[in-house]
């Protein structure tokens, strides 16, 4: 299936997700050993990943030559937080891969000058030659990474503020017990800093994404749903299950 741009594989569960998303990150890497890959936190793409590290174990991929680059880190969580973006990715897939510890890159939520990490971290990005490609999640109310409705398609690395329904999505027990826990800033790389990736896969599963799925796919090209930003990019494909698919045309 295709909406514009936009190429949509729907599969039978999260699981095939998963299977497919990782698949597609593996043969990408296998074609170019010394990759730039972008990665999201949340719980969608944790399957994804025991399934890349389930690869990596078996000797069907490496990633010692491959740079990464997240999406967002809350702005005041240090590395260290269990909380933090950082510790997630250590924790869900850095520590069970062959990757080089100093090559994998997250926004530091405890930098002294935020404006000075987020420029540091679009220059690092370009002096790695740009992302190759960029697997995302969506947010219920059609975010990427932390660009809430309203973010301008031309928006960079910076400091963002979360809504209301972001906080009250990330403290419903997956990750903060409460809202008042939740911090209400983090930095986030921008929508036109997502869009010059090579590639961008993104990940959606289950009844509560079929709406922003539906506004993404079918809705305008508007920043009232900045996922549906990514419709004229030249490769961009959704692996959605058929819950988050449920809504399309
Ligand atoms: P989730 O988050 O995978 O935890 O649903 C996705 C997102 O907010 O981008």
């Amino acid at each position: 299936m295709a909406a514009g741009n936009l190429k949509i594989q729907v599969l039978d569960s999260a699981d095939a997700v998963a299977a497919a998303a990782s698949e597609f990150v593996i043969k990408a890497i296998a074609a170019k050993p010394k990759f730039v890959l972008g990665l999201a936190t949340g719980s969608t793409p944790e399957k994804t990943y025991a399934k890349m590290a389930e690869a990596n174990k078996a000797k069907k991929v490496s990633f010692a030559k491959v740079t990464t680059f997240n999406l967002d880190e809350y702005w005041g969580l240090d590395g260290d937080h269990d909380q933090s973006y950082r510790y997630f990715m250590n924790d869900r897939l850095f520590n069970h891969i062959d990757i080089r510890p100093w090559n994998t890159n997250v926004l530091n939520g405890a930098a002294v000058n935020p404006m000075l990490e987020c420029a540091a971290y679009e220059q690092k990005i370009l002096a790695c030659g740009g992302v190759d490609l960029w697997l995302l999640g969506i947010g219920a109310n059609g975010h990427i990474a932390f660009n809430e409705p309203g973010s301008p398609v031309d928006s960079r690395t910076r400091l963002v503020s979360l809504t209301q329904s972001t906080i009250d999505a990330n403290s419903d027990g997956r990750f903060f017990k409460v809202a008042a826990d939740v911090p209400r800033c983090a930095l986030s790389a921008g929508i036109g800093t997502i869009r010059e990736s090579r590639q961008i896969i993104l990940l959606a599963t289950g009844a509560g994404k079929a709406d922003a799925i539906k506004a993404a796919v079918d809705g305008p090209f508007s920043p009232d749903c900045p996922a549906s930003l990514l419709q004229d990019h030249p490769d961009c494909t959704f692996f959605i299950d058929k819950e988050a698919a449920a809504k399309l045309s």
